[in-house]
């Protein structure tokens, strides 16, 4: 590999991206790129239970299975996103775990963890067990977010079963919990900050089985300000508690930032840098990986948030729609 990836492995990390397996089928330029960029891959949908189990018990893991197989075809990891999340849900799983009794509603969530574990067994090293558990704008003091189906129907407790499930349905495994709005020096993630550490002091105390955290790592510079001292002593406070730490969903929305793409693609480059410099600074952070990796095909470019009104492609990745490579590559690269 002559990318991003070999970067990494200099300080012994991992560079990766989330794909979709179409894009691997039908766009050479941008298989060759990820070929070429990354050591790991994960499924930007293709493991979310909408798309794996539309009917219950009824699998179709097609999409997630060629990916895993260019991953394996390419000697690269895999890691898997995402087993419990409160979206991305088949709409069948909400109103059975309504109507399900107590330990029929575990097995609503565990069945899946079992499900797709068994079968990747080996061949995905790293998993995100639960995604997105904390929005503390949902009038819970603890920060908890109250539109999980799980949390609803389940408590806080669903987390716990969800880690110990994982743990011994693939003991190999290391395990994820993952969440969004960490990064920045702003209020919003001020409160999110806390909401997750508290909520990791609950859990390890009760000896959940996390082996690591998944910062995001979606940035978005032009609405709320990244400071590094604060987001240094938030990794530390998480490296401080054993955990492992990855940055799994990176990008940039530059929705906001110069007219200029020259002139956005540099400052884009220099926010990223600041980030990842904070984020390698500690040695417990084994990998980056980028949302995509070519503009082309950035979910940015279509979320209400962060697209741009007039149509054009948000730049938030290291390579441009043609595969070309941006400054914020060569931030990436030498933040390694
Ligand atoms: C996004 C995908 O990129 C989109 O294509 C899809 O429509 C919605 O989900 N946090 C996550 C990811 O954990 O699963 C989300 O992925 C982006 C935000």
């Amino acid at each position: 590999r002559y990318g991003l990836a070999q970067h990494a492995r200099r300080s012994g990390r991992h560079f990766g991206a989330a794909v979709k397996s179409r894009l691997l089928r039908e766009d050479t330029g941008f298989r060759a790129a990820v070929a070429r960029e990354c050591d790991v891959v994960v499924q930007e949908y293709e493991l979310k239970r909408g798309t794996t189990e539309p009917k219950q018990g009824k699998y179709d893991f097609s999409g997630a299975d060629q990916i895993i197989d260019f991953a394996q075809d390419h000697g690269m990891r895999a890691r898997g996103h995402a087993l419990v999340w409160y979206a991305a849900n088949p709409p069948w799983l909400e109103p059975a775990l309504k109507s399900a009794s107590g330990r029929e509603r575990q097995r609503l969530m565990t069945s899946y963890i079992d499900v797709a574990m068994r079968r990747y067994a080996g061949r995905i090293s790293e998993w995100d067990v639960v995604n997105e558990a904390i929005e503390p704008n949902q009038g819970r003091a603890d920060g908890m977010r109250m539109d999980s189906m799980w949390m609803k129907a389940l408590g806080e407790h669903y987390i716990d079963t969800a880690f110990h499930t994982a743990r011994e349905t693939d003991g190999r495994a290391t395990l994820f919990l993952t969440d969004f709005g960490l990064e920045h020096d702003s209020p919003r993630c001020e409160r999110r900050r806390t909401a997750l550490l508290k909520l990791l002091d609950r859990l390890l105390g009760r000896g959940v089985p996390i082996d690591a955290v998944g910062i995001q790592g979606h940035l978005k510079p032009y609405k709320e300000r990244f400071s590094e001292r604060q987001f240094a002593d938030f990794l530390r406070t998480l490296s401080g508690y054993g955990l492992k730490l990855s940055i799994t969903e990176f990008d940039i929305a530059d929705r906001g930032g110069p007219p200029s793409p020259e002139k956005r693609d540099r400052e884009v480059a220099s926010i990223a840098k600041a980030f990842l410099d904070v984020s390698l600074d500690n040695p417990a952070m084994g990998s980056v990986l980028c949302w995509g990796l070519s503009d082309r095909y950035s979910w940015l470019s279509n979320f209400p948030e962060y697209k741009w009104p007039d149509g054009q492609l948000s730049r938030g990745l290291p390579l441009d729609a043609r595969m070309g490579r941006k400054p914020l590559w060569d931030a990436i690269a030498a933040a390694f």
